[in-house]
């Protein structure tokens, strides 16, 4: 089966090809990063416009890279959510021209379940899996039993864990997106700064945003009382609290569900420090995280998930945006 996804839910207009699922024919990605970085963030008016640009260009190239015909093309997936509602009707629409010109079936897929199929790229899934999902606007962990069955174990109570990174990245001048940026200057600085205890306990929610209030505040005294802030040292501090209690929180569920493998999500599953910490604490089940490549926002995970989505409830979509999100998570 040959599968064509489109993902535009945020700033990467991105088409890609598959067969079967996690053999990936072409995977075209373009980023608007140069464009949103002069704001600190990324500015939804201009994502759309930028959409719109690139989208026919992306589609042609991912063709041409997979060097498939347009009729072998069974199914087509497409981002429907959740994401910024204007660069999302870009990818949508143009996914449902191109299936309706070519009399080709579509599926939308739920953003983050691209996210979680990323892993099966690399590796079949095993269940049931524990899955830490981190991305610029979630922060879960999910337990599934089966392919497509998501049971969401606890989630944020108000910042994404991608969204404090980029927020202290921002305090201290390192520009968009912050991520990287502090996960580079962590490896090289010392955790001296006392960062708040944000573990809540042995219950499976997070919350980012005491810590990221924290690392504001004590920016700002130390300005005020001329002292040095070793940015390096404050990254680490941040870093090292942040991946501790993520990777206590998987350990325990991995534990308690009796889960077989473990895999990462999102686009902080980049991040060394955390990748760091999961080789060295959890080794007594079958670790997946994703290739660099496709742990941020890509086409190629939205065909996976739409592959997999298929296979499981053989039913195709007629994509009108108004449909509820598919990924079932109670
Ligand atoms: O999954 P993603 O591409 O977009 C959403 O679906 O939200 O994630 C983007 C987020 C941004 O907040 C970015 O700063 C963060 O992922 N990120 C990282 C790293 N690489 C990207 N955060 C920490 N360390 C990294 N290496
Ligand atoms: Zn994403």
């Amino acid at each position: 089966m040959i599968v064509l996804a489109v993902e535009s839910s945020c700033d990467e207009t991105s088409v890609s090809i598959n067969r079967n699922g996690t053999e990936i024919l072409s995977n075209v990605v373009l980023s608007q990063i140069d464009v949103h970085k002069r704001y600190g963030g990324v500015v939804p008016e201009i994502a759309s416009r930028e959409h719109i640009k690139g989208v026919t260009m992306v589609f042609e190239e991912a063709l041409k890279e997979a060097d498939i015909e347009v009729k072998d093309i069974d199914l087509i997936a497409v981002t429907k959510g959740p994401g910024l509602i204007g660069s999302l009707l870009i990818g949508v629409n143009a996914a449902k021209a191109f299936s309706l010109a070519n009399n080709i079936p579509i599926i939308g897929v739920h953003h983050i379940a691209g996210h979680i199929y990323a892993n099966a790229i690399s590796e079949p899934l095993q269940f049931p899996l524990v899955c830490l999902v981190v991305s610029g606007g979630h922060t879960e962990l999910i337990l599934m039993k089966e392919h497509y069955d998501f049971q969401k174990l606890g989630e944020t109570m108000d910042d994404a864990i991608g969204e404090a990174y980029d927020k202290v990245a921002r305090t201290v001048g390192l520009g968009y997106p912050g991520g990287p940026v502090v996960d580079r200057l962590a490896a090289t600085g010392k955790p001296n700064y006392k960062m708040p205890d944000i573990s809540l306990g042995k219950s499976y929610e997070f919350s980012f945003s005491g810590i990221k209030s924290h690392v504001i505040n004590l920016v700002h005294n130390l300005k005020q009382r001329n002292e040095e802030l070793v940015i390096e040292d404050l990254c680490a501090s941040f870093q090292e609290t942040v991946t501790e209690v993520l990777i206590t929180k998987s350990i325990r569920a991995i534990k308690e569900y009796d889960a077989k493998m473990f895999i990462i999500a999102g686009g902080v599953a980049a991040n060394k420090g955390l990748r760091k910490k999961i080789a060295e604490r959890i080794t007594d089940v079958k670790v997946v995280v994703p290739e660099f490549q496709y742990c941020t926002d890509n086409a190629a995970m939205i065909g996976v998930a739409g592959y997999y989505q298929f296979q499981k409830e053989q039913r195709v979509d007629d994509m009108s945006l108004n449909g509820s999100s598919r990924l079932n998570l109670n």
